[in-house]
């Protein structure tokens, strides 16, 4: 794992001006991502300039929302969740499951409902372990969906939060083969695909 401090990454966004940095964030509430994570994120999406993202786990929307109102109003976003009835049959830890249930109550309260990016997103329901993820073939950025001709890029969220030591585990073997980086005091470790010019810099 190649650990990095954040303003590596931010550093590597270099706009013409301070203007165009601008963000647009929701302000966090107490169920909202941490900011320096939406940093990281967005940070990534000026990089990437993504034209299809994909979400696992929709939660309350708002990460979606931060991102979504970041980039083009071409681009077009997925975002995955437990519907009633993949919940049922899921298994899962027992810190996530509240956070299901908070999702499946929130159905019309899901931050980019009813906002101007909501046509920008397809919702998909399902349980990520056995959803088909073939129409996204080599569209997206998880390794099997990833694009051949474009910038890509995954970003997985809690490493290195203790309540799940296997995804630091799974990652921590990952990156001996490819490339990863971990944004030290965040929680949100990254790969780049198809921009070693990128890469390059913050291995430097
Ligand atoms: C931590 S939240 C995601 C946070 C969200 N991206 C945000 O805006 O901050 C995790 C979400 O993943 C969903 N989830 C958990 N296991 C899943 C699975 N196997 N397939 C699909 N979604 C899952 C949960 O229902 C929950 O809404």
């Amino acid at each position: 794992m190649i650990r990095i401090r954040p303003h590596r990454l931010f550093n590597l966004v270099e706009t013409p001006s301070y203007e165009e940095r601008l963000v647009k964030i929701v302000l966090p509430d107490q169920r909202a991502p941490i900011l320096l994570d939406t940093a990281v994120l967005l940070s990534l999406a000026k990089l990437v300039q993504p034209n299809a993202y994909f979400e696992f786990g929709t939660y309350l929307g708002v990460q979606l929302l931060n991102i979504i109102a970041n980039l083009a109003p071409s681009a077009r976003a997925y975002t995955l969740d437990l519907d009633e009835k993949s919940a049922g049959k899921a298994e899962q830890h027992e810190n996530d499951r509240p956070l299901t249930l908070e999702h499946l109550q929130s159905q019309d309260k899901l931050a980019f409902r009813h906002s101007s990016y909501e046509s920008q997103i397809t919702r998909l329901f399902g349980n990520s372990n056995t959803f088909d993820f073939s129409p996204f073939a080599r569209r997206m950025d998880s390794f099997r969906m990833l694009s051949d001709n474009h910038k890509g890029c995954i970003a997985w969220h809690d490493y290195g939060n203790r309540i799940y030591p296997h995804l630091k585990t799974y990652l921590d073997e990952l990156s001996e083969t490819r490339d990863i980086f971990f944004v030290e005091e965040s929680m949100v470790a990254f790969y780049l695909q198809n921009d070693g010019h990128l890469s390059a810099a913050l291995k430097r």
